[in-house]
């Protein structure tokens, strides 16, 4: 089970950094520029100069934050429980996954209520749901669409849940094909995997929320994880 959520791991890290790879060239490369000129003239900078430095060391820290972020992601998932703020860790999905949503036009909202309470659950795996979700809605988008993330409280037989969703105005799913998206190994595209499904149900399960989603074919699909607070 450990070795199917790392494989979905590497799949999910490899459409990520490819797209990642690709934007991060000319900023690093901007950077190393600017770096190598200031060392240059080190000993007398003019303001300009000044700035471009610090221009360069934001540009710097920007990547470098992307760049954590993903090993973040990479390290293995251990039982070990955070108090976790939802909007935080969308915050962070959002930004490893905007590469590859930029590329594609898609434009993804966020609407998360504010002041939502704390979940007790494992930072990484919520991610690798979330990261998996969010990239789904983006492959089922056309160019233009846009993804809305959402997150708000509701209470439901007395207790207080807390749902997090994402909805495409994409291809949306077959009536046929609803029973066995959640399954391992279906998938209806060319270079797809149907694993991630599978592992954000079997992480949904390890952190005793439920999965669940509700689509119209050729109109969108919303996804949503309901917490127990
Ligand atoms: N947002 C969505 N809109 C339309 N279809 C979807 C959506 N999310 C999932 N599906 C359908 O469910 C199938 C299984 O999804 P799953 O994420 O498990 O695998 P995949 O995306 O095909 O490949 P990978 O393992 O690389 O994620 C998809 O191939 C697609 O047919
Ligand atoms: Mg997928």
């Amino acid at each position: 089970m450990e070795d199917f959520v790392q494989a979905n791991k590497l799949i999910l890290l490899g459409k990520l950094t490819a797209s990642l790879v690709h934007e991060i060239r000319n900023p690093l490369s901007a950077i190393k520029l600017n770096l190598d000129y200031m060392n240059m003239a080190k000993d007398d900078l003019p303001a300009d100069i000044q700035e471009i430095v610090g221009e360069s060391l934001d540009a710097f820290e920007q990547v470098n934050f992307l760049i954590e972020d993903i090993l973040d992601f990479t390290r293995k998932p251990s039982a070990k429980t955070h108090e976790v703020d939802v909007e935080q860790v969308t915050d962070r999905c959002l930004k490893i996954i905007s590469v590859s949503a930029r590329m594609k036009g898609v434009t993804i909202e966020k609407h998360i209520v504010p002041e939502l309470p704390k979940l007790s659950v494992n930072k990484n795996k919520m991610m690798q749901v979330f990261l998996n979700l969010i990239n789904n809605a983006i492959e089922a988008s056309q160019e233009k669409n846009k993804v809305i993330v959402r997150a708000f409280d509701e209470v439901e037989d007395r207790k207080q849940k807390l749902i997090w969703q994402v909805q495409d105005f994409g291809c949306g799913i077959k009536e046929d094909d609803k029973k066995k998206i959640l399954s391992e190994f279906f998938t209806t595209k060319s270079k797809g995997h149907g694993i991630g499904l599978g592992v954000c149900k079997m992480l949904t399960e390890e952190m005793n929320s439920e999965l669940i989603f509700d689509s119209t074919f050729g109109e969108g699909t919303t996804f949503s994880m309901k917490f127990t607070v």
